[in-house]
């Protein structure tokens, strides 16, 4: 069923630019986000790998263009796995405030942390807790919440299911409504094309919450809702995406979030000979680790299971750079040689060269896109892979 649909990307706005066989079309309602053709598949590109091309369908991309996260903000994503909307958010936010994401499978936040790691997002924690279990402790902490809730997806399902989905969603909302500060806002969004999950969800919640609105977006493209209300969808037929339903709502009032509980951090100025740490990030050691972060992701004080970048590892050798934190480092100016694309290619498909390059380097592609870091094997250079990249096999 899914191939029915026109596939998408979104380009990292720092990572270069990206070679993508055949013609990509703008997604109207997010700049950075392209339709690409059939025969290409982001996920076997070198840039997919560089974390410079996200493979997300473009309707997937409309919530977080609504939810306009906007530098130091406090976003909460309370449904983020994978983290195809976290990751996005994460780059709006660039290096500085907040992103709490959570989700319920424990499963699913394996991949957002990877999905994190490959976008370098330094912005981010990951709470291993469901809406239930975070509300009380979230109250009022959020600028701005993305609830992309569970629903029965694009290819139907029975009625029970369907008025099952509506009940969790709305209680969902109502939870998720709590975490946001006064004056703040919320995006609902499903991928579900029924009204029942959406309309009827948003109505029932504003009959519950008098005091909020709905905020009518100005965006080219989606249609508006099936009730009249401001919120948008997004039709297979107009597009070739999926289909998609987001609202914006408003909380009442005008006021300061509550600020959340934070804790003290020693930071490491220069651990890692020679690699400065990027400016307006801290870094500091945990264990075996060595993490990066932007101060409020490092200093907040709740229980996670991920916290911005791992930068380095420790081991009987010292320090050493992890493949995603080399390239977060990359793309944020650390300096090192620029490598053809075909050179580049082969290093990923993990041939080593003979590049005479210490190892330790960091390397580019020629359109500036962070391949990693290089060790050396003899008199020969390999590319540090991500470990779960190299025993998948994909190469
Ligand atoms: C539509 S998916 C989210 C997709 C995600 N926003 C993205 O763009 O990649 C819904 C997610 O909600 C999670 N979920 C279900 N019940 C939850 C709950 N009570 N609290 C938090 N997450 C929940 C599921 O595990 C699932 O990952």
């Amino acid at each position: 069923m899914k191939g029915k649909f026109r596939r998408a990307l979104r380009v990292h706005p720092r990572r270069g630019v990206p070679v993508v066989p055949g013609q990509l079309e703008p997604v109207l309602w997010n700049p950075g986000g392209f339709f690409h053709e059939d025969g290409c598949n982001p996920s076997q590109l070198l840039d997919y790998h560089t974390g410079t091309v996200y493979p997300q369908d473009a309707a997937s991309q409309l919530p977080v263009a609504l939810l306009d996260p906007r530098p130091g903000e406090v976003i909460f994503d309370a449904c983020a796995a994978p983290g195809s909307k976290t990751t996005q958010i994460g780059l709006k936010l660039a290096d500085t405030g907040l992103l709490l994401a959570a989700d319920s499978s424990a499963g699913r936040r394996r991949v957002l942390a990877e999905n994190l790691a490959r976008q370098g997002i330094a912005c981010a924690i990951v709470l291993p807790q469901g809406l239930e279990q975070l509300a009380g402790a979230l109250r009022a902490v959020a600028d701005g919440v993305l609830l992309d809730a569970p629903c029965s997806g694009s290819e139907g399902r029975s009625r029970r299911r369907v008025a099952d989905l509506a009940a969790l969603q709305l209680d969902l909302l109502l939870r998720a409504s709590g975490t946001v500060r006064p004056g703040g806002r919320l995006v609902y969004s499903t991928c579900s094309p029924t009204e029942e999950e959406n309309e009827a969800v948003v109505r029932r919640f504003l009959e519950e919450r008098r005091d909020w609105e709905v905020v009518k977006p100005e965006v080219a493209g989606p249609d508006s809702d099936r009730a009249g209300l401001g919120a948008l969808r997004l039709h297979p037929e107009a597009f070739g995406c999926e289909p998609f339903f987001a609202c914006v709502l408003r909380a009442p009032g005008q006021g300061e979030r509550r600020e959340l509980p934070s804790r003290i951090l020693k930071p490491e100025n220069a651990p890692l000979n020679e690699i400065a740490i990027p400016a307006g990030l801290l870094a500091w050691r945990a264990g075996h680790s060595l993490l990066l972060a932007t101060p409020a992701a490092a200093r907040t004080d709740l229980h996670c299971e991920g916290r911005g970048l791992q930068l380095a590892t420790e081991g009987p050798a010292g320090w050493r750079l992890t493949p995603w934190g080399a390239q977060a480092l990359i793309e944020r100016g650390a300096a090192g040689p620029a490598l053809t694309r075909a050179d580049a290619r082969r290093l990923w498909a993990g041939e080593t060269l003979e590049l005479g390059l210490p190892a330790g380097t960091l390397v580019r592609t020629e359109a500036g896109a962070p391949l990693g870091v290089l060790q050396v094997k003899g008199s020969r250079n390999r590319l540090d892979l991500p470990s779960r990249l190299c025993r998948s096999g994909l190469f």
